[in-house]
This record gives structure tokens, sequence and C-alpha cells, in this order.
């Protein structure tokens, strides 16, 4: 027999033992421990088990079962919980708390003591009744619980007490609730605590998202995916997720949160920003204090409204500081000479805050007076009046006017505005001068006579000009009809000092008068003459109009001419020769590459088109004598057989580092001419940025493609092993060289569907070439490349989101891709979109996200790369204006400096980005050069890039109308210093 004083004894000890160590994962079903009325479990037979409880020092009930009938055989003794109820969970963890008593150390009980007892356990979805029978073959075992530690008599005497503590799984459990059941054969056991729980991951926020509560799934190795919500005044990012594992853990925190407007983030939470601070973009940055002149004065200000007085331009983003409109343009002073009028001032003291100050000049003649009342009357200027380089937006603090009347009074009104000029009420800011020009240049056109005059013409010459300090251009003859009074006037320009004027009334006096046009401006008009037009009679042949119908018939004549013969060479003579050809010839010849229509672009001409893809091999690749060939390694393989590196030895020829495609045996006649596509793609091409292919082995096994061998590789792979080691300047050599290649396969008309760093070479100097043209059709090659709903195989994360959803390739889905290899060049081939699901790529882009600046990117790449994922096509940039714009940022790198991690608040999405200059003009360039006269010039000669000018001559300044020599030579001088660095920058493969 047990000795129950002892043993109560020592039951009492464990009152302050027993406690929870309290997880937050863990939801408690039940714990002996911390009820506190009666327990009511039942035992069968009811002298087994013994239900005792004590009160510990707190007065709070200790529940123990002790059963120690180790002397007397076949014991059976049950214990059996009140019902348990499941709640959520799937598996429950039962934790018992016993005492075991050693055998060895109660005498006589060899045969009978046990030291184990066993868990059962029942499912039910209601309580049994209290009439149900207990059946121990309605329990379902869960273990035999034996010890760790079992106590002996002398322990107990010694107060040391050997506590087990064991735990078991039970489950999976399904219905409402259950029943736990302990049996006993024949143990001295003191049951001291029983606890049930499950598992949960518990409700967390993470990255400004709630998680709720979580069970985790009963099959342990499988995680349960959980989209949280965005804490109030947030909103998503990027989708986020967290996993909840088996053991109640979160893992794989995915995707984000960020503070709303007007809302920053603290302790977790999103807070209002506090009045006199802002915040204009969603995202996690703090509250910025409203910038200078400007002020919020609620709670969650988004923006800070200008103090009085105070304004922004359309242009402004609400970060920058309100400013005002500049004061007057100071010491504004004229000069004049025979010919030009000049004014000059220098800028007002208080520019505003802005330094986007330009001038207007506006002019009145002020030379009568009122005759009532004396006042001087001003009028607008005449509209002719030349202002150099022109009336508004000068930029800079002079300006020389042309043209002018002589004794008149001019009053010019010099202006300065800034980019809030106009808003608001403030006064303009001017400054005045009055010029008289009076001592201006002589009429030097001498008396003006009539020739001859008819109906409509009249004829009339005058004595050259002499003693002119430069040059003549030409005389401007200016009439009137009298009657008009200068209502509305004409002028013509002759070269002689004669001039036909035709196109006159019959009958009608004309006022005439002529002044001359040197190289440095205009004299004063001679005196007015009066001449009038022959009466209107029906038999007298008018030779002005003869004059008229001649020329017209000698332009239309040459127009003719220019016109027959432009049609002869273009369409018209085209489709005389085309009606000639054979129609298979036709076909070719419309779409053979080489050809070089009238654009001067040449077209690609895709290997499909031919009848015999073998002809297409024949017409764009060269046959190599495969002796010629020397395979020295296997250095990769591809889905048609291996990648080998070796020698190309032609005879007469330089032996060359080639790379050798081979087709392996065993191949279909299909496989044989999609391996061979590839060859009839790239022999098309010839540019410094795309591989370029030497020829193909098709007359002998195996089949080879031979193209220029590249040093280094793939791109991806080549960023990932030399992570961190270049320079800026040098990363954007390498998308230089990208966007070089990409836009001379768009002028091609060959669209490539599978730009990606994978597939990118680089060659010893650095040099990047676009290659892997072969799958452009079906991406069979590419890994990356998935199936879609459409059934098509497309690389997902280098995609544009059109050419997903409806296999809409074009240039402008290349551009998107080129924007990801940029993204992946800057983060040294990191994997876009890292490990995220093609499908949450998809969703997320839908959304509007996009992938973050990689650390260390400058502003202005991150938004070209910005620009070119916009979701619009047809607001992506163009390659060719991707590459004026990487040209501007080689040719100016302080444009790199910028880092977006520099930066305080920066938008994540196209749609946020602000109006940034992306993209140099010629305009721009102009400007910089301080040749801004001469915009038209270019344009209307059909310069619109820095790239076409760079390749400009003299000759060609000349051509587009550039005349002074001072002139040509900066424009000259820049352009070679613009084309210097970009081949500096090409040959040097970007070591810079
Ligand atoms: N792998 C595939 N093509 C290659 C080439 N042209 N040079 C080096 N490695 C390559």
């Amino acid at each position: 027999m047990c000795s129950s004083g002892k043993y109560l004894a020592f039951l009492s000890l464990l009152g302050s033992i027993v406690s929870d160590p309290g997880t937050t994962n863990r939801v408690v079903l039940l714990d002996t421990t911390t009820v506190l009325g009666e327990l009511d479990w039942k035992t069968y037979p009811v002298n087994g088990w013994d239900a005792i409880t004590e009160m510990d020092e707190q007065n709070r009930p200790i529940h123990t079962f002790q059963v120690c009938h180790v002397m007397e055989p076949n014991q059976n003794n049950w214990l059996r919980s009140g019902w348990i109820q499941r709640q959520a969970a799937q598996r429950v963890y039962v934790e018992l708390r016993f005492t075991l008593r050693d055998c060895n150390s109660i005498p006589w009980v060899s045969g009978t003591c046990k030291e184990t007892f066993n868990l059962f356990y029942l499912q039910t979805e209601e309580p049994l009744s209290a009439a149900t029978r207990f059946r121990p073959t309605d329990y379902a075992k869960v273990d035999t619980i034996a010890a760790d530690e079992s106590f002996t008599q002398t322990d107990l005497g010694d107060r040391v007490l050997r506590l087990n503590t064991e735990v078991r799984e039970v489950g999976p459990v399904t219905r409402r609730g259950f029943y736990l059941a302990f049996q006993d054969v024949g143990a001295c056991i003191a049951l001291v605590s029983v606890k049930v729980f499950y598992k949960r991951c518990p409700s967390t926020v993470r990255n400004l998202a709630v998680f709720p509560d979580t069970v985790p799934h009963t099959d342990s190795s499988s995680l349960v995916e959980v989209r949280g919500a965005c804490v109030e005044n947030a909103e998503e990012r990027d989708t986020p997720k967290l996993y909840c594992g088996a053991d109640g853990d979160w893992l794989v925190p995915l995707g984000r949160c960020v503070c709303s407007i007007g809302h920053a983030e603290m302790d977790g939470d999103c807070r209002a920003c506090k009045p006199g601070s802002f915040k204009a973009y969603s995202g996690n940055t703090e509250c910025s204090k409203c910038p200078s002149h400007s002020s919020s004065h609620d709670q969650a200000a988004t923006i800070c409204h200008c103090d009085k007085g105070f304004y922004r331009a359309i242009k402004d983003s609400s970060t920058v500081a309100c400013t005002r409109p500049p004061s007057a343009p100071r010491n504004l002073v004229s000069l004049i000479n025979d010919t030009a009028l000049f004014l000059q001032w220098t800028p007002p003291i208080d520019t505003g805050g802005r330094e986007d100050i330009t001038y207007n000049v506006l002019c009145q003649r002020c030379d009568g007076r009122d005759g009532d009342s004396g006042v001087t009357q001003c009028e607008p200027c005449e509209p002719d009046l030349r202002f150099i380089p022109r009336p508004l937006s000068l930029t800079a603090t002079s300006v020389a006017i042309l043209d002018f009347a002589t004794h008149v009074n001019y009053t010019f009104h010099v202006e300065a505005a800034n980019g809030v000029s106009g808003l608001g009420v403030s006064p303009r800011s001017l400054a005045n001068v009055t010029v008289n020009t009076n001592q201006a240049g002589p009429a030097l056109v001498g008396v003006v006579r009539k020739d001859w005059a008819s109906q409509n013409s009249i004829a009339l010459s005058w004595p050259e000009a002499e003693k002119l300090p430069s040059e003549i251009v030409d005389y401007e003859v200016k009439y009137f009809e009298k009657e008009q009074e200068q209502l509305s006037y004409s002028s013509t320009r002759t070269k002689n000092p004669s001039v036909v004027v035709t196109g006159l009334r019959p009958s009608t006096v004309y006022v005439f008068h002529v002044r001359v046009r040197t190289a440095a401006g205009y004299t004063a008009y001679s005196p007015n003459y009066e001449f009038a037009t022959a009466a209107e009679d029906p038999d007298i042949s008018d030779q002005g109009q003869v004059l008229v119908v001649v020329t017209a018939s000698v332009g239309g004549f040459s127009l003719l001419v220019i016109l027959t013969l432009f049609l002869l060479i273009t369409g018209r003579c085209q489709g005389y020769i085309k009606a000639r050809m054979k129609s298979e010839e036709k076909r070719r010849t419309r779409f053979r590459a080489g050809h070089v229509p009238f654009s001067g672009i040449k077209t690609y001409v895709d290997p499909d088109t031919y009848e015999d893809p073998t002809q297409a091999v024949e017409e764009f690749a060269k046959e190599i004598d495969p002796s010629y060939i020397c395979i020295e390694r296997v250095i990769g393989a591809g889905e048609f057989g291996e990648v080998c590196s070796g020698r190309l030895h032609i005879p007469g020829r330089m032996d060359i580092a080639v790379a050798i495609k081979t087709l392996k045996g065993g191949y279909v006649e299909q496989q044989r001419r999609d391996f061979l596509r590839e060859a009839s793609i790239m022999g098309q091409f010839d540019n410094p940025n795309i591989i370029r292919l030497e020829g193909v082995v098709t007359r002998s096994r195996p089949v080879m493609i031979v193209v220029e061998y590249m040093e280094n590789g793939a791109l991806d792979s080549f960023l990932r092993a030399r992570d961190g080691q270049f320079t800026v300047l040098q990363l954007v050599g390498m998308m230089r060289g990208i966007a070089v290649g990409m836009t001379y396969l768009s002028d091609m008309g060959y669209i490539h569907r599978d730009l990606a760093a994978r597939n990118i070479l680089v060659d010893e100097n650095l040099v990047c070439k676009v290659s892997d043209f072969g799958m452009s059709r079906v991406l069979e090659d590419d890994t990356e490349a998935a199936y879609t709903a459409t059934g098509g195989k497309i690389p997902i994360r280098w995609t544009a989101p059109e050419a997903i959803a409806y296999g809409k390739f074009s240039s402008v889905s290349d551009v998107w891709s080129y924007g990801i290899v940029m993204w992946e060049v800057m983060s040294y081939g990191e994997r876009p979109y890292w490990e995220m699901s093609n499908q949450d790529v998809i969703l997320s882009i839908d959304e509007g996200y996009r992938l973050p600046a990689p650390m260390g990117c400058p502003v202005t790449l991150h938004q070209l790369m910005l620009h070119c994922w916009q979701k619009e096509s047809n607001q992506r940039p163009r390659f060719n204006t991707v590459l004026s714009f990487l040209d501007k940022l080689i040719i100016n790198p302080s444009s790199l400096l910028t880092l977006v991690n520099d930066l305080q608040s920066y938008p994540d999405s196209p749609d946020d980005m602000p109006d940034y200059p992306l993209f140099i003009s010629i305009g721009d360039w102009l400007d910089s050069i301080k040749m801004s006269q001469y915009k038209n010039n270019f344009l209307a000669a059909g310069y619109t890039t820095l790239d076409s000018i760079s390749t400009m001559s003299l000759d060609d300044i000349r051509r587009i109308g550039i005349c002074l020599i001072g002139h040509q030579r900066r424009i000259l001088s820049s352009i070679q210093s613009l084309r210097l660095q970009l081949h500096h920058i090409q040959q040097s493969g970007f070591q810079v």
C-alpha cells in the first residue's frame, strides 16, 4: 500500500510548481490548474482513481488524481475527463504532469506493480449523457505513457520531487468535442495537471498589415498562406502575405502595406501628420515639415498651402517651397545704331525664390498726342518689328530690335516673369524705357521711279544704294492702296533695284516705299511714292499677268519634271518593275533585308515568309567549310545541342574566336529548320551591339551556327559573379549598348520578345550585344518562359502586360523588357520580382506596382525604368528616345549622382511620377549652347534627336540655313564634342 499521508504532502508542494508558461501561439482548451470549481471527472470503477482537491495558499484549488493499487493484480482503473470542446483545433496537444513511483522502491510488488499508464480519447458531437455507460472499447488509444523520472521512498523523505511532463498529439479531431481517458493497470501515479491545447499562428501586424489568428494545416509539412489586411490609413504595395507553420509560427513575410498620403508610420500604425507637416505620397516615409512659405493647419495634411502672396506653378511638386513673382528688371538701357536697337537690363533683385526667370519685351509707339487732352497717344508697335532672338520668354537679359521706323518714339516695357507670374493678383514686374529713333540710319534709297504700269502691275526701279556700311542683302518694297490708309499693306523683296509688283487692282493709286536690307540690318524707308495702275480695258493684254503666267508655267513645268522623276523613282517606278517580276520574286523583293527603301531603314525579313526556310538560310548566312572551324571546348548546352567555343580560320583572314552552336544528331527536319532559323534572322543584322553571325555549316554533319565569341558570356551571370564591382557609369554604358542594339532591331521591324539579361552577351571590353533570336516565335528554349492562359509560352517577369494578356508583342513591349534588363543590370543580376510567383507578378503589375529601384540606383535611371513600364504601351518611350536619354546621362554624369535611396519621398509607380525632364531635345541642346534661335532650322530639316545631329558636317549646318560663321563654329564644335564623347564611351567599353 502507498503511504497516502506522505503522498498528499508531496501533492501540496506541487501547487506552487504547476503554472502555464503561457505561449501566445497556443490556445488552451483545458487546464486543470486553473479550474476553480469541481472538475467532475469520472472514475471507473469508482474506487480506482482518487480525485483529491486541496487549496493552495491563495485559496485556489489544486486538482489531482492519484491511483496506487500496486499490490493487487489485474488492475484496470479508468479516469475520464469532462467533455472538451474542440473549437478551431484540428490537432490537439495533451500535456500531462505526473509523478510515478519506482516499483523497485516498494517491497513485495514485483509481480503486480507497473510503471506506465495509457492515454485514450473519444470524439463526440455532444457531451455524453450521465446515463451513458462507460465502455473502454469506445476509446481510441493515443499512447502508453512512461515516466522519465520515477521517485522512491527516500526521495519522498528527502522531499525531492520528480515531476514528469509528457506531451502527446491527439487527432486529427473533427467532431465538436472529445473526452480524454487515463487507464491505470497497476501503477502508483499522481496526475497533477492536464493541459489540453492546440496551436495557432496568433494574430499579428507585419509591414503594416494585420494577419488574423490562423490554425495550421493538420498536415504539418504544408503551410497556410494568409493574406494580410492593411492597418487603417495604409494601402497595399505588394500583396502582404504570411505563411502559418505547423508550430504556430509565422513564416516568409511577403509584400507590404505603406502609409497613405497624410499619414506616416509610428509603432506599427499609420498616424496622421501633425499640423505644420504633410505627406504628399503614400509610402513608408516620414511626414515632412511644410516647405518655406507654406503651412498646414489640419492633421493628416497631404499638401501645405501657400502663404498669402506665394504660389506654386502647375509643374511644381507639392514638396517644394512656395514662391512669388519676381520684382522688376533693373538698369534697363537702350542703345541704337543705324539699323538696330538694343535693350539691356539686369535681373531683378528678388527672383521670388525661383530660378525660371524669363523676360518679355512689350513695345508701344507713342508718337502722337491726343488733340483735346494733349495726352500722349500710344498704340501697339508695328507687327513686323523684329526681335532677336524673340520678344517673349527671353532667358538672357538683352534683346535686339530691327526693322523699326525712324522718327518714332517707342516705349519698351521689359517684364520679368517666373513660373508663378500671373497667378494671384500681384502687379506685373515691369521696367520701361522710351527710345526715339530719330538718330537711326538714313534712308539710303534714292528716287523711286515707275517704269510702266498695267491694270494689275506696276514696274518700279531706283538707283542702286551706295556707301552702305555692309553688303546689300536685298531691297524691301512695302505698298498699300492709298485709300486704305495703310490698314493693310503688302511687301515684296528683290535682289535688284527694280521690281514688278503684280496682283494690283486696276485704276488704283498705291503708295510705295523702299528700304535696303544689309547684313547689319535695315536702313530707314524711302519717302512714300504714289503710283496708279492702268484703267480697265479688255483689249489690252496685261504684261504683268503674262509674266505671272509664264513664271507659273515655268515653275509648273519644273514641278512636273520633279514630280515625274519622283514617281518614277518611288512607288510608281517600283510598281512598273515589279509588274514584270515573278510573283515569288516580288514577295521576296518586298521583304528582303538589305533592301533599303526610301526611308533609309533596312527591313527585317521573317524567315517564315519563305516557303522553303532553307532558302532564307542560304540568302542570309554564309556557308562555312567545317575544316576552317576548330572546336576547343564545350561552354554550355542549348535546346538543340551543345554550345562550344573555338576558332574560325578562313584562309586569307585573321583567325577569330567563335562560339559554335551545334545541332545534336537524330534531329527531325522541323528541328533542323528551327535551329537554323536563328541564323537566318541573325544574318540579317549588322550592328556592333547585335551578336554577329559568322556563318553556318549545313552541308555536313554536325549542322552548326558560328557566331562571334563573347568572352564574358551571359550578362546576368556575369553581373552576379562581379557583384558591386562596376561604376554606375559602366553599368549605364552596358545599358546603352543594349539600347543601341534594340534601336537597330526596332528600326528593322524586328521584335525580340525575349529581351532579358540572360540573352545579352558581354565581350572582353564589357560591350553588350543582344543575342538569342531563334526562339523569338515560340520561346521553347527559355526556361523562364511559362505557359499563359492563352496557351503561349512567355517569360512572364520580362514581358509587358499586353503581351501576356493577349499576345500583343511590339517594339514597345520590347521596351518594357528593356526596363527589366535595366533593373537586372542595376541590381547585378538579381531575379526580377525575386521569388514571387508568376501569378503574383501579373497581379501586382496590374495593380500598378513596379520594381523598386535597386540599391545605389540613380533616380534618373529608375525613372527611365518606370517610364518603360507604363501600362499604356504608347506612353512608353521608343528605343531611340531611351538611347538619347542614356546619352544625356553619360554626357552629364552629375545626373547620376542622386540615388533613389537619398530621396525622402519617391514614387513607386509610373502613375506617380513627377513631371521629370526625361529626354533631351534639340531645343535643350541649342538652349545650352545659347543658339536657341536655330531650333526651327534643325526641326524643319528633320533633325529631331541628338543622335541625328551627331553626324552633321559644316556643310549640313550651312545647308539648314545657319549663315553666321561664328554660329556655325559654335554649333559645329558642340557637335564635335558630343560626337567625341559618344565615340569614347563606345570605344572604351565604358571603362570610364
Ligand atoms: N554562349 C552562347 N553564345 C555565346 C557566345 N557567342 N560567346 C560566349 N558564350 C556564349
